[in-house]
């Protein structure tokens, strides 16, 4: 195990992170839990995660910003010290998007995910000292406070990094699954009662499928958030809501009426046979 490894391992396996991280992670969950919030927050409302947008606004201005304080002359000290506000300003709301995602983790990724966020408070603590030193014209102190700061923040990409390519957070858990094109029996239609829930599984993928006032519905049963179970779902308002994290998928379409899940829930053409059969496809598209 190299020290990259060892380290990484380190983080993910220190229980006493726990005692920090699980009542805040309890903090933010019910403060984000009213739909607009959850909506903003996590992406659903634009159908992509906020956090990983976001975070090129403050990484971009400071990095720039401490290029030029190294590379540049006298005349771009201005343009230095607008990038690190810049920077300070954007950082906020990018931190809150990201403990709004950080809320949904669990163990080893909540570990990993709570010493990210004090990178991140460390970068923007150096970099609020580097903007007042600015202010002041202690020049020196100030590029050297945003070197700190920077180092702090390239640290926290790479635990950021981490969680979304190693652990799959926010990664869509359903990016790889496919239907058969053709339409495919899956069930009998008798097995498919109003209320009921019924899970089949064709090319890999687990299908939920359900009738709810008369309309048959073929799911992904894999919520897209983490992974949630579908068929453990409730059924209200004409959507399936997630026990996990409570992301709400409408039923006819998929569409994700509450966050979590920043992207659709897949669903699947059906019809019934005349002899009694459930046949399902994937949609074209
Ligand atoms: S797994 Fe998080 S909402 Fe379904």
């Amino acid at each position: 195990m190299n020290i990259v490894h060892a380290m990484l391992d380190g983080l993910e396996q220190a229980k006493v992170l726990d005692r920090i991280a699980d009542p805040l992670a309890a903090v933010v969950a019910r403060a984000v839990k009213p739909r607009t919030i959850r909506n903003v927050l996590s992406g659903t409302a634009i159908g992509h995660h906020l956090h990983p947008m976001l975070i090129v606004v403050p990484s971009g201005a400071w990095s720039m910003g401490s290029f030029l304080d190294l590379t540049g002359g006298k005349d771009s000290r201005k343009a230095a010290d607008i990038l690190v506000i810049v920077g300070i300003l954007s950082a906020v709301p990018t931190a809150v998007a990201g403990l709004h995602d950080w809320s949904d983790t669990q163990k080893e990724e909540r570990r990993v995910g709570i010493v990210h966020a004090a990178g991140n408070s460390l970068a923007l603590t150096l970099y609020t000292a580097s903007a007042v030193a600015r202010a002041k014209d202690r020049r020196a102190l100030g590029v050297l406070l945003g070197l700190g700061g920077l180092g702090a923040m390239l640290f926290s990409a790479f635990l950021g990094g981490h969680l979304s390519y190693a652990n799959g957070v926010n990664v869509n858990r359903t990016a790889w699954h496919e239907a058969p094109t053709d339409w495919t029996r899956v069930a009998s239609d008798a097995d498919v009662v109003e209320g009921g829930r019924h899970t089949v599984r064709t090319n890999g993928v687990p299908i939920l499928l359900l009738r709810h006032e008369g309309k048959l519905t073929a799911m992904d049963s894999v919520c897209n958030h983490l992974g949630g179970p579908l068929e453990e779902g409730t059924i209200e308002d004409g959507c399936i809501t997630c026990p996990w994290h409570q992301s709400m998928f409408r039923l006819d379409d998929g569409k994700n009426y509450r966050g979590p899940a920043a992207v659709p829930q897949p669903v699947y053409e059906t019809r019934v046979t005349a002899d009694g059969f459930i046949e399902l496809r994937q949609p074209a598209s």
